[in-house]
């Protein structure tokens, strides 16, 4: 993590023309985190998503002694499909501290429900969370999978993404209890020439609503990766472009019992009728009423319309108009025209990555 966020650092301050605003206060936002021991709630960072390098590269805007410490620095969610496709990439994506996230367009294990969700909200909350005794040991996979074993004990220490594969589960360890998770809610990249954002889906408001105690938010609006890398450049296209202009700017901490106090309050109570029926329930797992009701829906879609109200607030202080109100909806998405990836029909182009 230190040699990638020294590569990002001098990428932004040597070869681009970097305006980071908001800094400060997001700095000593870490600085009070410092020591996992003391630390109180989670920390949840939320962004729009330009580029594929804007997760590590935004995290170049950190003086690099913070890079020097992985405990006080961002756990982010990637695809399986492109970051855990074999025990190399898993290895290097494992220890930066990325989670292999199942997308629905690629995979049955998809979705708001999976195990990595699960270790997300763990993260965020007052861990650790060991894995029930009895979690039945992955096979052995052969050298080409993207399987990794727990280095430091027997092998328990593990999770499972899809019933059978394996992958060290962060939150079982004692340091990272009340971590540091970033979420990029769009879920894919999204590049639009007036800077509008897609909706947000819905895994965002599990991390709010279900992590113990709810964590600090700190929404994030960046703008520039999307020029560093932007969809239609040419060979070639696997290196950054230089001489950019680039900005990142941090919001204000938001009060999270201010700003989703009543949406958490309602969903405790939800939970607290299940339990009464059939028991406690661990952390980050539910029940099928807790999934799928149309209370639990409805909360979930609350708390997601709210937190990109907040990324919009970022937005704003840049200088961008409002967007059109149904900019928040999934249904305005249908008129990007044509399934997939590349240049939509309204002028925006996206990447699932
Ligand atoms: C889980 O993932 C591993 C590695 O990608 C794969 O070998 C295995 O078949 C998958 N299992 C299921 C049930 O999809
Ligand atoms: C960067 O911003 C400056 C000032 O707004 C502008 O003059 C310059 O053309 C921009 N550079 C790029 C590469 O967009």
């Amino acid at each position: 993590m230190t040699a990638v966020a020294a590569l990002c650092r001098g990428f932004l301050l040597g070869l681009s023309t970097t305006e980071f605003t908001g800094l400060d206060g997001f700095l000593e936002v870490l600085d009070k985190r410092e020591d996992p021991a003391t630390r109180e709630r989670g920390l949840l960072t939320v962004s729009n998503h330009v580029c594929v390098l804007d997760d590590p590269l935004i995290w170049g805007a950190l003086p690099l002694r913070y890079a020097l410490n992985p405990e006080n620095h961002r756990w982010g969610l990637g695809s399986y499909d492109l970051c855990f496709t074999n025990k190399p990439l898993s290895m290097f994506f494992s220890l930066g501290q990325v989670l292999p996230t199942h997308r629905s367009a690629y995979s049955q294990h998809g979705g708001l429900f999976q195990p990595t969700i699960t270790q997300a909200i763990r993260l965020l909350s007052r861990g650790p969370f060991l894995p029930p005794n009895n979690a039945p040991q992955p096979p052995r996979l052969p050298v080409r999978s993207p399987d990794l074993a727990d280095p430091f004990t027997n092998g328990h220490l593990t999770f499972s993404t899809n019933g059978t594969d394996s992958f060290p589960a962060p939150s079982a360890y004692l340091n990272r209890r009340h971590s540091w998770v970033h979420i990029f809610p769009e879920g894919m990249i999204h590049q639009k020439e007036d800077r509008t954002m897609r909706y947000f889906k819905w895994g965002v408001s599990r991390l709010i609503l279900e992590s113990e105690p709810c964590p600090d938010i700190v929404p994030v609006w960046v703008e520039g990766p999307d020029q560093v890398m932007h969809e239609t450049r040419e060979f070639p296209r696997f290196l950054p472009r230089p001489g950019k202009n680039v900005s990142i700017t941090f919001g204000n901490v938001l009060d999270g019992e201010k700003a989703f106090g009543d949406l958490r309050r309602r969903w405790q109570q939800m939970r607290a009728i299940e339990e009464g029926k059939s028991g406690p329930m661990e952390v980050g797992v539910l029940n099928d009423v807790l999934k799928y009701s149309d209370e639990a829906v409805r909360l979930r879609e609350e708390c997601t319309l709210r937190v990109r109200a907040a990324v919009l607030d970022v937005r704003r202080t840049r200088g961008h108009p409002d967007e059109d109100p149904k900019g928040g909806l999934a249904a305005t998405y249908a008129i990007e025209g044509g399934k997939g990836e590349g240049r939509k029909a309204d002028g925006s182009i996206t990447r699932e990555a």
